[in-house]
């Protein structure tokens, strides 16, 4: 025998407390009480939406599937609360399927109707609110579509431009140094002949081998200079190759002292060969102290490529599963190197990180997204010049990533409506106003946290809470 309900007992959800007693009636005859044990899915997403289903009593959990992970958004006890064929009304036009799951936490029980008897009753007893409620929902799914295929071209734009560009640089640099490199060792090869040709004798050429030596490791060490140390420095080799007759001093005085080679060197190697084999012997140990330093330049750009590459895997997280325990100063610092070069030279990055935080679980390409939008607004805001400040710290089982500058601020006009959609102050076709829609979703939505900003002229605070959940983490 199944349970049914009283209109009078109908009444008391909110849901129908405005319904007449006929149309009260009519819902108590068509719906039935049903009991859920506790840990029982009561419908399940994807499934054909047959039923409209009002919680009466227990505690209940709805999860949504994100990239086939199962994401908790609401858990209620609240009597009355709905779900299940929610868009029965709108018919054959949209796939009547679940768009949740739900399942009961604790046992539980809830009025279910059959979704055509729901939809035909809305439709005959609310006509008109059913056109607006149309409207809302063919609207929403417009802009949906359109906010996420944008979301995805941002994601998408920003990684492979900033990359490109920042590979650039290395790359370049790496085969210009190669094509130097070629032709300084076409160069040894060519002064090896002076050593053919007997000039240099055994001990001669001994000794010179044992500065060769000597000057790869000095090149390797060579400590890094300030501009004016460097100049006063070469002032005093091209001093000292001049007194010594030995020409192009200029040329070979850089090569010099980029190679960490000082006049006490110097004195060394014209001791050790005779006066009119000087400028050869210099000529050859520069060739030697040139090609280390290319081949440093070569070894710094490759690294740094391979770090870039790195760093864009971490950020796109491509071949990573998207929801996995991260620490999130790995993803602030990948971040940062793929932003380079959108950072302007006079915009100084401080980074404050708390290291003891702990890993938390996450979509790591999502939030990368959000430190995106975020250190891409603090940048905006400051013209140029400023400091950007990115901090960790941790509160009340929270873990907290601030995004400061030192810009313009917020105006608090304007304060409300930031977080809106296509909200942007900035001029038509730089700012499509979805920076910080996407973060509060991302935040929000799909991590449980929370986004809060704190801004006055010079000083602007973005705050990003993440729940720690310490039992995952460990
Ligand atoms: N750090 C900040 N300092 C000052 N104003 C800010 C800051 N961050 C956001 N804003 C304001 O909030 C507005 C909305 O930001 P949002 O990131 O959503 O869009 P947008 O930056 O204008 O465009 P988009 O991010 O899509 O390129 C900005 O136009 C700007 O007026
Ligand atoms: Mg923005």
């Amino acid at each position: 025998m199944s349970k049914r309900l009283t209109p009078d007992e109908l009444r008391t959800l909110f849901l129908f407390e405005s319904l007449d007693d006929d149309q009260l009636a009519r819902l108590a005859a068509d719906g039935e009480v049903e009991h859920r044990d506790a840990g029982t899915v009561v419908y399940a997403e994807g499934e054909p939406a047959t039923c409209f289903f009002v919680l009466l009593e227990g505690t209940v959990a709805m999860s949504r599937r994100v990239h086939g992970d199962e994401v908790e958004v609401n858990r209620t006890e609240q009597r009355g609360v709905y779900g299940g064929a929610t868009q029965a009304y709108i018919g054959e036009r949209v796939s009547q399927t679940y768009l949740n799951t739900l399942r009961a936490i604790t046992d539980s029980e809830f009025f279910v109707l059959p979704a055509d008897v729901m939809a035909a009753a809305v439709r005959e007893w609310f006509p008109m609110a059913i056109h607006l409620l149309e409207g809302l929902f063919f609207g929403m799914r417009a802009t949906q579509t359109i906010v996420g295929e944008r979301e995805r071209l941002l994601a998408l734009g920003s990684l492979s431009a900033g990359l490109t560009h920042e590979l650039n640089n290395p790359a370049a640099a790496a085969v210009r140094a190669t094509s130097t490199l070629r032709e300084r060792v076409s160069g040894m090869r060519q002064k090896l002949a002076m050593i053919a040709d007997g000039r240099l004798d055994g001990t001669q050429l001994h000794r010179l081998v044992e500065l060769q030596d000597d000057a790869v490791k000095r090149a390797a060490s060579a400590p890094k200079l300030s501009a004016l140390a460097t100049s006063d420095a070469e002032d005093a080799i091209a001093d000292w190759l001049d007194d010594h007759d030995v020409t192009g001093g200029w040329d070979l005085a850089a090569t010099l002292v980029a190679g960490g080679v000082d006049v006490e060197w110097l004195e060394h190697i014209a001791s050790t060969v005779e006066d009119g084999d000087l400028e050869p012997a210099l000529r050859w140990l520069c060739y030697t102290v040139d090609t280390e330093l290319l081949m440093g330049e070569i070894e710094d750009s490759v690294t740094r490529i391979s770090g870039l590459v790195a760093a864009a895997k971490q950020y796109s997280q491509l071949d990573r599963t998207p929801y996995q325990t991260i620490n999130v100063h790995d993803l602030l610092d990948a971040t940062l190197t793929m932003m380079q070069a959108k950072i302007p030279k006079g915009v100084r990055v401080v980074k404050d990180y708390d290291r003891a935080l702990p890993s938390i679980p996450a979509y790591a390409a999502e939030l990368n997204q959000v430190w995106t939008n975020l250190i891409d607004n603090a940048v905006g805001a400051m013209d140029g010049e400023g400091t950007l400040t990115v901090r960790t710290t941790r509160e009340d089982g929270r873990l907290i990533v601030e995004i400061s500058d030192t810009g313009s601020g917020i105006a608090p006009e304007i304060r409300q409506r930031i977080f809106e959609p296509f909200f942007t102050t900035k001029p038509v076709g730089e700012g499509t106003g979805l920076g910080l829609d996407i973060s509060y979703r991302i935040v929000v939505n799909k991590h449980h946290g929370d986004i809060r900003v704190e801004s006055q002229p010079g000083a602007t605070t973005f705050r990003v809470y993440l729940p720690i959940d310490d039992q995952d983490a460990a």
